[in-house]
């Protein structure tokens, strides 16, 4: 398989959805915190003994994110502390060896294909649980115990679960985030780990987490394009952004149209949006992502042609990097030659668009097809589009689909000053 062809799905989706879900979940106050308030091994370990998903949660998950309208989901198998939503041979510290008795990750893999989404395990090389992270001179012993562990648990998750899509490392940096990621590297013998990997599944993606590239690039917390042609996809709570894992009392909920206007931002740069979900301590998605999640579903519904598949567009508004020129409304994207205006910020009855150098064909509101007339100067490259509503027709985004006559391109301006 080609790469272009091993990556298609995931260009397909734009949208998939991130779960931190573990035993931090019983804390409340999110993933970091064993570490953040030094909770010693043994005792964080006891949290293990009243970690009881509930039953079919997995289920709920898949439902959610396939009406959410997303086409794959990662899951945390294991995040920095050590904890295995899987079982394994090489620890004990797992769901399946303490109170829950079960396979989460099973569960999971099976939800999400009965539910027809893609599969991505997240996994953290990292384990706070071995002093040989944190000093690895002074504990070489320890040091070599976790890289053993994490290349054993690796290829049982590659191994015991079928065909896996997608796997997300993280925590590849070492504990004071110092050193180049060429050291990481050598530390996790990266490139002998993804090797094994792409022989016990040859189709999978993989992200850069481990200091090696592999896929796709991963930013965090924001929606930044990669180089053209590189896989990139941005990670992003719904709540505040320390907090992946359920933080009981979270007080700044992003917007719907906040979401939406990420998806799009990703989209408009090719790039893909990976929302994060951190279910309740018993497994259930708590109702303020639930709810954001379905409206975030009912609109691509009807506007997701403007989003799977898009390519960039040169018109002004499409992520390009080094951008100058703001596109007031929002941006583009585009499939062959149709451009898709995604309008944050509605204009009111007239849209001005400057700078298009092809000619528009039909210009429609892509949820109800109806049309709009226009106007086009080609010599100022100035698009007009008249009689639209006075208010947005949704309240969130609103998307014209343009068609333009060939692939749509941007008007040179080598006179700054000559629309003066
Ligand atoms: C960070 C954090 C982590 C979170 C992740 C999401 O690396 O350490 O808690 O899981 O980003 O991508």
């Amino acid at each position: 398989m080609d790469n272009k062809e091993r990556l298609r799905w995931f260009h397909e989706s734009r949208f998939g959805i991130y779960i931190h879900y573990g035993l931090y979940s019983l804390l409340e106050r999110g993933e970091w915190s064993m570490y953040s308030e030094r909770i010693p091994p043994k005792e964080y370990a006891l949290l293990a003994g009243r970690f009881l998903p509930q039953p079919g949660c997995a289920v709920q998950w898949a439902d959610t994110i396939a009406r959410a309208g997303a086409k794959y989901a990662v899951l945390t198998t294991r995040h920095h502390d050590g904890f295995c939503l899987f079982d394994s041979k090489f620890s004990k510290f797992s769901t399946t060896q303490s109170a829950a008795g079960r396979d989460l990750v099973a569960e999971y893999v099976t939800a999400l294909r009965r539910a027809g989404l893609k599969v991505g395990l997240y996994y953290s090389l990292l384990d706070w649980r071995f002093p040989g992270y944190f000093a690895p001179e002074k504990f070489p012993e320890s040091r070599d115990a976790l890289v053993e562990q994490v290349h054993a648990q690796v290829r049982e998750l590659m191994s015991n679960y079928g065909s896996i899509d997608l796997l997300e490392y993280d925590g590849g940096w070492d504990a004071k985030a110092k050193t180049a990621r060429e050291s990481w590297i050598a530390f996790w013998r990266s490139r002998e780990l993804n090797a094994m990997v792409r022989s016990l599944q040859p189709q999978i993606i993989i992200n850069n987490r481990s200091g090696s590239e592999e896929d796709i690039d991963t930013p965090e917390q924001m929606v930044k394009a990669s180089a053209t042609g590189r896989c990139w996809e941005s990670c992003m709570t719904i709540g505040d952004s320390v907090g992946w894992g359920y933080v009981r009392h979270n007080p700044n909920f992003k917007t719907v149209p906040q979401l939406l206007q990420n998806l799009c931002t990703a989209a408009q740069g090719e790039g893909n949006l990976l929302l994060n979900i951190g279910p309740e301590p018993d497994g259930r998605i708590r109702p303020e992502e639930q709810q954001r999640l379905l409206a975030i579903g009912a609109w691509l519904k009807e506007n997701g042609e403007s989003i799977r598949s898009s390519q960039r567009c040169e018109l002004i508004g499409s992520s390009v990097v080094g951008e100058v020129d703001l596109n007031l409304q929002g941006g583009w994207t585009r499939k062959d030659n149709v451009g898709y205006w995604q309008i944050f910020r509605w204009p009111g009855t007239v849209a001005t668009q400057i700078l298009v150098d092809t000619p528009v064909r039909k210009v429609s509101l892509l949820t109800s097809g109806e049309e709009f007339p226009f106007e086009q100067n080609p010599d100022t490259g100035k698009l007009k589009i008249f009689n639209l509503p006075v208010n947005p027709p949704s309240p969130y985004v609103n998307v014209l689909r343009v068609e333009f006559s060939e692939c749509p391109r941007r008007k040179a301006e080598p006179d700054l000053a000559a629309w003066l």
